[in-house]
């Protein structure tokens, strides 16, 4: 009797030491610890990270590639989207200021185009800040329609928001890894 009480207080004592140092493999918190961190876009976080099959392996190595594979794709298709908006706008005003839109958008595709190599090669912290310069070229073009009395189409907003949040999700998780 004695003696298999010893085995099993033994036994809880080895259990409760696997369950310290090794607790179970607890799958999606790097990418809600990651999420967490822009309130904003969290859901558009948690899809992009989560909707790619890569995300099984969960770490910053692996999510800095998908969160940049989506920002590039994102950030490629903003010049032409963006130019197709100035084709229906008759108001001269806007139509300048959504050419100058173009312009940030094409500036902020060729930074992002550079921390590509940056994060191929592992320089995590020159690849944040081509990333950084894109967001902030983005950011100009709302800029430009906060004077009166020119209206910045909602399209127009919405896409530059999605670019900037993806190219955030990027900046989020290589600001991790420098
Ligand atoms: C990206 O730019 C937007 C707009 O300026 C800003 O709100 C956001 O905080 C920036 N992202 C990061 C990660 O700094």
């Amino acid at each position: 009797m004695a003696f298999s009480l010893d085995i099993s207080y033994i036994h809880v004592l080895f259990l409760a030491f696997l369950t310290i140092f090794f607790p179970l493999p607890t799958k999606g918190d790097l990418i809600d610890d990651v999420c967490a961190q822009m309130p904003d876009n969290k859901p558009l976080c948690l899809d992009t990270l989560r909707a790619d099959p890569r995300s099984n392996t969960q770490n910053f190595q692996v999510l800095a590639q998908i969160s940049f594979d989506a920002a590039m794709k994102d950030a490629s298709g903003l010049p032409p989207f963006v130019e197709s908006l100035q084709i229906s706008v008759r108001d001269s005003g806007v139509k300048e200021r959504i050419s100058g839109c173009v312009r940030n958008a094409e500036n902020a595709l060729g930074s992002i185009t550079q921390a590509k190599q940056f994060l191929e090669s592992r320089r995590y912290g020159i690849a944040y800040e081509n990333a950084r310069l894109a967001n902030n070229t983005l950011s100009i073009c709302g800029h430009t329609f906060l004077t009166p009395p020119a209206i910045e189409p909602l399209e127009l907003k919405q896409a530059f928001d999605r670019s900037e949040a993806l190219i955030s999700i990027f900046m989020v998780v290589t600001r991790h890894m420098f």
